[in-house]
Parts: structure tokens; C-alpha cells; sequence
């Protein structure tokens, strides 16, 4: 840990795809950064370049320009242990748990995965990391010896996110990670990522296209527009009075839902909130 830095640094950074000679810049010069401990959530439509600030925020992808510093260290500087030690400090929440884990491996293979690949712990002590992780995120030895296809889209997300957390990263991309969800579900999910997030200090990159899920768990939000952050600041104020005219917009698109899951901030996450 690089005392000062930031979770996640963004500066300036670009990212264009190309196909059959067209460029498509599909991130526009975007610049935001999440101080450690804090949540950043981004918002905006479907194709505005979410998903794909996020990758090259972990170097997934590699950026056309600009640059991510995670805890102060560029992923794309770094080279061999060094980058592995980098990757280790960052983990992926997925919007499908059951397709994010590998369907042939149990759930405890799954989420000893990282822990084989990034660290040096024997076996046995593998065991006992995944057992306290699985302990961790609400899930039972039972579960360990399953499948994904024979967990609930809960408690498959659950697994996501112990194995996301295995090698006690300090930074999460969660990519809509509620969004497969069942509404009664959702809130559990949500409210056990505040829990780990004030346990271990966490800092989240938290994308989603439910306002109310960004507003809950955010300090700060961003507003992308066709790979354009045009507005961000301190969540409530950009979600809730937006200086923006794109932003007004997408909140007055928002549905409002009946009986909508109502989050209880520190409620009992196992408790459906109706
Ligand atoms: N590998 C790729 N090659 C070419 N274009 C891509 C690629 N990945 C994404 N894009 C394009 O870049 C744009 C941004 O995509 P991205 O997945 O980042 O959007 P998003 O905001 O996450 O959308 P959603 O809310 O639907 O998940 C889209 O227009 C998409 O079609
Ligand atoms: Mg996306």
C-alpha cells in the first residue's frame, strides 16, 4: 500500500476499438479518481463506454491513451511478479455470477483460484482462506462442494464475490453486480459489499443503471454519454440535483418502481426489504 495514493487514479484516458478501418472512440478523455475507502459509481445508457473504463481501469484491456494508477502504480509500467502483485490487489464483481464462474469447477476450487495463482500459501492454508471467505460472505461448506448451476443467483453472486475479495485486493470493480438479481435479493448482495467494504476498507468502481443502487452505495458519481463523463461529483448532489441536462433526463427515464427494494444502510442483509 503506497501511503497518499489514491484507490484508482483515471487520467485522461481514451480507449478506441477498431474495425474494418472505422475507429470508434468508445472512452472520450475521461478523468475521475476514487480516494481510498471511498465508492465511485458511474452511471449513464447502455454502449456509453461503463464497461469499458472499468477494464482498462485493471489493465483487462490496454487504453489507446491517457492513464489508470492503481494505488499509485501503473498496471501497464509493470512487468511479471510485480504485475501479478498489482492484479492481486484488484478484484472483478461480474453482472452474471453463474457465467462468471468457471461451470466446471466447485464453488471452492473457484474461489481458491485466485489464491493459487497470486500467493504462495500451501494447501492446507488455502483450505482455511476459503473456508473463512466463504464464511465471510454468507455461504455454507455445503455450498463449497457445488457447482455454479446448482446455486441461487444469490448465492452464486455471493461466491463471485469471495473469490473476488481472496487476495484481500483494496480495490472492486463491481459491474452491475445486482442487476441479475431477483429484487428480493438484491438488497442482501448490496448491503454485504457496505459490510465488506467497511471490514476491509475496500474501494469500489461500482457501475450500474439503477440510480437508487449508485446513490445508496456511492460517495461520488459519474455520468457517462457516449464515452463522455459529462458530470460528476458528490452522488446525492449529481443524482439528486443534476446540473446536467443529460443527467435530468436519465433520472426522469428512471422508472419508478413499485415496491421497489428499499435499501436499509446497515440493515440485516439476509432480511428482504420491501
Ligand atoms: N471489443 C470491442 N470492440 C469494438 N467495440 C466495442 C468493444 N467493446 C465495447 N465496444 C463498444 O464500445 C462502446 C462502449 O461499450 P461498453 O461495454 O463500455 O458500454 P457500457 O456503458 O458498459 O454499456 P452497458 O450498460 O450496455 O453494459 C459500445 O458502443 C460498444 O459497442
Ligand atoms: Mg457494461
Amino acid at each position: 500500500m503506497n501511503a497518499g495514493s489514491d484507490a484508482l487514479t483515471v487520467t485522461h484516458l481514451v480507449k478506441e476499438y477498431r474495425a474494418h478501418r472505422t475507429v470508434f472512440r468508445a472512452v472520450d478523455d475521461v478523468s475521475f479518481r476514487i480516494p481510498r475507502g471511498a465508492t465511485f459509481g458511474l452511471v449513464g445508457e447502455s454502449g456509453s463506454g461503463k464497461s469499458t473504463i472499468a477494464r482498462c481501469a485493471l489493465n483487462l484491456i490496454q487504453p489507446t491513451s491517457g492513464t489508470s494508477l492503481v494505488d499509485g502504480a501503473d498496471p501497464a509500467r509493470v512487468r511479471g511478479r510485480a504485475l501479478r502483485q498489482l492484479r492481486a490487489r484488484t478484484g472483478f464483481v461480474f453482472q452474471n455470477p453463474k457465467a462468471a464462474l468457471n461451470p466446471r469447477l466447485r464453488i471452492r476450487d473457484s474461489v481458491a483460484e485466485p489464491l493459487r495463482t497470486h500467493t504462495a500459501l500451501k494447501p492446507a492454508e488455502i483450505d482455511k482462506r476459503v473456508a473463512a471467505l466463504l464464511d465471510e460472505v454468507g455461504l455454507s461448506s455445503s455450498h463449497a462442494d457445488r457447482l455454479p448451476h446448482q446455486l441461487s443467483g444469490g448465492q452464486a453472486q455471493r461466491a463471485g464475490v469471495a473469490r473476488a475479495i481472496a487476495t484481500e485486493p483494496e480495490l472492486i470493480v463491481l459491474d452491475e453486480p445486482t442487476s441479475a438479481l431477483d429484487v428480493s435479493v438484491q438488497a442482501q448482495v448490496l448491503n454485504l459489499l457496505q459490510r465488506l467494504k467497511q471490514e476491509r476498507g475496500l474501494s469500489y468502481l461500482l457501475i450500474s443503471h439503477d440510480l437508487d443502487v449508485v446513490r445508496y452505495m456511492s460517495d461520488e458519481a459519474g455520468v457517462m454519454r457516449r464515452g463522455q463523463m459529462v458530470e460528476s461529483g458528490p452522488a446525492d448532489v449529481v443524482l439528486r440535483t443534476p446540473s446536467h441536462e443529460y443527467t435530468r433526463q436519465l433520472l426522469a427515464a428512471m422508472p419508478a418502481t413499485p415496491g421497489a427494494v428499499e435499501i436499509v444502510p446497515g440493515g440485516d442483509e439476509r432480511s428482504i426489504l420491501l
